[in-house]
């Protein structure tokens, strides 16, 4: 098994290139279902997440090749609508398939989706939309099945702004007949990529990033080129550590925009943080000052960066508090935290956070993909040596991480233990 192992201490300092977004070429990789040919996604980040959707589609029959960061993906020869269940089960964004394939082929026959270590993670929001679009869905022993000769657009509320029944909704209605409206919609940037996308294809889209996006159902769709969109969470992993360390770095590949956010907490935080034209300027500080965080859907602050502040808040000069919004059970990370001397207690979906002068080394697992970027940074700033093991979760969103840190300071490096 391979472990991070962390000598911490050392100035980070340096520029560091964003890769492109997993949680956009995720349901990007499922969009090109909806068209028979080839299509392409360029500035695609080769992670264990993308390896496995590629996975899936090849299953059904499509063919797909990777190089120099560019992904094609033809699906002339798609010959199943049944998906693979344990690479369903493996990575719960495999579902994100099951809106074409119902929209292109009228049935479809799927695994229910494996929760992750951070909730229960249910489906019923895709569903109760495919149902609205005219689907029989029946529900067997750890399988789905949905039928739909032919989808009919339809105004669909969402009870939560679920990323995932969005861009699976969206997919679906892109070639239903008739209009859609989606109701309450997440509005993450990734919706908006994903809407780009689909409109190259030939998709008839209004309102990706606003509550309400209306889809006009076209009869089909073409194969189309896209770039990814950079990915944010990455680019503010990055951002938080050139915080927690003191140090400095040039982040490149970023739009901003889309961390407001995160880069408002961090100048909140004593932080300096300069604009660019292709990126950001992040000035670490040895004096962090505490404060509150509320994970809420975008715009507001996102659930997949509250585990990576909490090594800077595990330092801050007083007390923080930490509520967790979106997902019930995201504290995974604050055990592997105490390991290392944080200061953190969790009541109910809140943590409080009480600063302490230094973090120190200790062998801490990777709970979740997001805990483990939490670790590496904890690992950056404490005082010894961290070793970080269940390091595959971190390999499913950090292209190259280890390398990418090592070339700005970080003593870091992959060894099999
Ligand atoms: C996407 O997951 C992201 N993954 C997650 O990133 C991210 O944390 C999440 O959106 C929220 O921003 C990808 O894009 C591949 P949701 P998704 O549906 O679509 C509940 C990472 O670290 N819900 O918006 O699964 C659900 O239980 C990952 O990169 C229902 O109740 O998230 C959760 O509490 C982690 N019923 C909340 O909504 C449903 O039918 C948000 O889920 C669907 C969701």
């Amino acid at each position: 098994m391979k472990k991070i192992v962390i000598e911490g201490g050392a100035p980070i300092r340096g520029e560091i290139h964003v890769s492109g977004a997993k949680n956009a070429v995720l349901p990007l990789i499922a969009a090109t279902l909806l068209t028979e040919g080839v299509c392409t996604i360029d500035e695609c980040p080769w992670l264990s997440d993308v390896d496995t959707m590629c996975r899936v589609l090849t299953y059904l029959g499509a063919k797909t090749g990777f190089s120099d960061n560019r992904l094609s993906i033809d699906t002339c020869g798609l010959k199943s609508v049944a998906t693979p269940g344990e690479l369903v089960r493996k990575m719960r964004a495999s579902f994100l398939i099951m809106g074409p394939l119902l929209a292109r082929f009228g049935k479809v026959r799927m695994s229910l989706p494996g929760g992750c270590a951070i909730g229960a993670r249910p489906i019923d929001l895709h569903l109760k939309g495919f149902e609205a679009m005219g689907a029989r869905i029946s529900i067997g022993p750890g399988y789905i099945e949905a039928e739909a000769p032919k989808l009919t657009g339809a105004h669909i509320y969402l009870d939560f702004p679920s990323v995932g029944a969005t861009e699976n909704l969206m997919m679906a209605a892109s070639l239903a007949e008739g209009p859609t409206i989606i109701d309450n919609a997440a509005q993450e940037p990734e919706i908006v990529d994903l809407s780009n996308m689909l409109s190259a294809m030939g998709a008839n889209i209004k309102g990706a990033g606003t509550s309400i996006i209306r889809i006009n159902g076209v009869s089909s769709l073409r194969p189309a080129m896209h770039t990814v969109i950079p990915d944010r969470v990455e680019a503010g992993s990055f951002m938080v550590l050139a915080a927690a360390s003191g140090g400095e770095l040039i982040i490149s590949n970023v739009i901003a925009e889309h961390l407001k956010s995160v880069i408002a907490k961090l100048q909140e935080a004593g932080v300096v943080v300069e604009i660019g034209y292709d990126g950001v300027h992040v000035i670490g500080n040895e004096h962090i000052h505490p404060l509150d965080i509320k994970t809420l859907p975008y715009p507001g602050f996102p659930t997949d960066m509250q585990a990576q502040f909490m090594p800077l808040l595990a330092i801050a000069k007083g007390a923080s508090v930490v509520t967790e919004t979106v997902f019930e059970n995201r504290f995974m990370h604050v055990a592997e935290l105490q390991k290392m001397n944080a200061d953190i207690k969790i009541d109910g979906h809140s943590a409080v956070i009480n600063g302490v002068s230094r973090l120190r080394g200790a062998e801490v697992s990777a709970t979740d993909l997001r805990a483990g970027a939490a670790m590496i940074i904890a690992g950056c700033i404490a005082e010894g040596v961290t070793t970080i093991d269940h390091i595959d979760h971190i390999q499913r969103g950090y292209e190259n991480i280890c390398d990418k840190l090592a070339a700005v300071g970080a003593r870091i490096k992959t060894v099999e233990s």
